[in-house]
């Protein structure tokens, strides 16, 4: 970003897109389109969902100050809670010198037919794994188009899952690796697990229980790593190597308590929905596989690893990442189309690598304050506009309230209702 007079956070909501306009982050289209931020079309927003009534709305805004795999990128982010927009971006500017990496070794989503009542499980189990190449045909006869893109079903795993508890019943659950290209894939995944399903069923002698995709998509994971120099780290209290340590005892505290855990994870998050949202992708399947993963040893985790390497902080994220950039809603909500232009990817790949460093900004902003002068002066500061409204502040008024309540020593709705009411006088 480059100089202006007023800082961007400073900027009318029209001078920030006419910035992000200039430096051609925004096609002139789609600086329109924010201006405007048009309602859905009737019959879109009526194929979307069912007994549509209305249209919801929440803000979009953009962080700044991130370097991925070293390209600089301007983050939407659709969230309604104040602070998560500033902290992430002053996140990414703490750790700019070296920016954020990504790994992404490959992009398989997992689909699963799970057979019961099989009668010989054992022999079902190796009949199914000598007949890939025929279930390879009939995922090709199923979702052609995606074969012939390259993608479609990659790998074949067989399981025999028993319950111990209650039945004593035996499962046999065929998982089937299927690659969707840039697409999030749901409905190519579901369109091949029921083709090949009565095949399945007529090779083992079960019956089918279900056949649906998995959100725990764990050969689609996404690692992004930073690397922050002590000097970037030092505060007018701490050194950089204390409030480096602190982090790291942060992050191993958050792997050893799930009521922490839980927490540190949603800050994670906090940041992760926020791009998926703003990209027309689903919060729901993505948080699912994010928390499935941080269970994976048997305990709930935090998803972080910070560490220590000579003079710098390291910062650690994977998760499955199973976002698209084509397909479902992407292609019908205008604003997630104009998202990914902002963003400038194309490929569901880059656009999970995308999110993932996010999601490690976001955490290391609030490891950050955490450890140090606590999460409410920040968020309180910010909060300080949302009170203004709250207690009816309108235009001018509302920087006017802020501004007075942030000089305040406490910050309350009555306070905020007796300086507007000065304010007006
Ligand atoms: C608040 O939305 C998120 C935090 O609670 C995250 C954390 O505790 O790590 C600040």
């Amino acid at each position: 970003m480059t100089k202006q007079t007023k800082k961007f956070y400073q900027q009318t909501r029209l001078e920030r897109l006419t910035t992000l306009t200039s430096e051609g982050h925004l096609s002139e289209n789609n600086q329109a389109l924010f201006i405007d931020s048009p309602l859905l079309k009737e019959d879109v927003a009526n194929s979307l969902i069912e007994n549509q009534i209305s249209q919801f709305h929440l803000p979009q805004g953009v962080a700044l100050n991130f370097t991925i795999d070293g390209e600089n990128k301007i983050i939407p982010m659709v969230v309604e809670e104040p602070s998560v927009i500033a902290a992430c971006s002053n996140a990414a500017k703490i750790a700019s010198r070296n920016g954020f990496t990504t790994i992404l070794e490959k992009r398989e989503l997992i689909g699963q037919v799970i057979l019961k009542q099989v009668p010989c499980i054992e022999e079902a189990k190796q009949l199914i794994e000598t007949h890939v190449d025929t279930l390879l045909v009939l995922a090709k006869e199923a979702h052609p188009s995606i074969h012939q893109r390259g993608g479609g079903l990659k790998e074949v795993r067989v399981s025999i899952l028993e319950d111990h508890t209650l039945t004593s019943e035996q499962f046999l659950t065929v998982y089937l690796m299927i690659e969707t290209k840039d697409a999030m894939g749901a409905n190519i995944i579901n369109t091949i697990l029921e083709g090949v399903t009565p095949f399945l069923v007529d090779l083992t002698k079960g019956t089918a229980l279900m056949s649906i995709l998995s959100n725990f998509n764990t050969d689609a994971l996404v690692k992004a790593t930073c690397q922050i120099p002590f000097d970037d780290l030092t505060t007018s209290t701490y050194s950089g190597k204390e409030l480096a340590q602190k982090i790291v005892e942060a992050s191993i505290y958050a792997k050893l308590d799930p009521y922490r855990a839980a927490t540190h994870n949603k800050g994670i998050m906090n940041g992760i929905d926020s791009v998926v949202i703003a990209t027309g992708n689903d919060p729901r399947a993505v948080e699912a596989g994010a928390h499935a993963y941080a269970s994976r040893n048997g305990r709930y985790e935090g998803m972080t690893t910070w560490s220590i390497d000579k003079k710098c902080l390291i910062g650690e994220l994977t998760l499955p990442m199973a976002v698209g950039t084509v397909g479902g809603a992407i292609s019908v909500l205008p604003m997630a189309k104009a998202n990914l232009e902002l963003l400038n990817v194309s490929t569901s790949e880059e656009l999970a690598r995308v999110i993932i460093c996010v999601g490690l900004a976001q955490n290391f902003a609030a490891l950050r304050a955490l450890v140090s002068e606590g999460i409410q002066k920040g968020h309180m500061s910010l909060h300080a506009n949302s009170l203004a409204i709250q207690v009816g502040a309108e235009n001018e008024e509302i920087e006017e309230v802020a501004r007075l309540l942030r000089e305040s020593p406490i910050m309350n709705s009555a306070l905020a209702t007796n300086l507007l009411e000065q304010i007006r006088k």
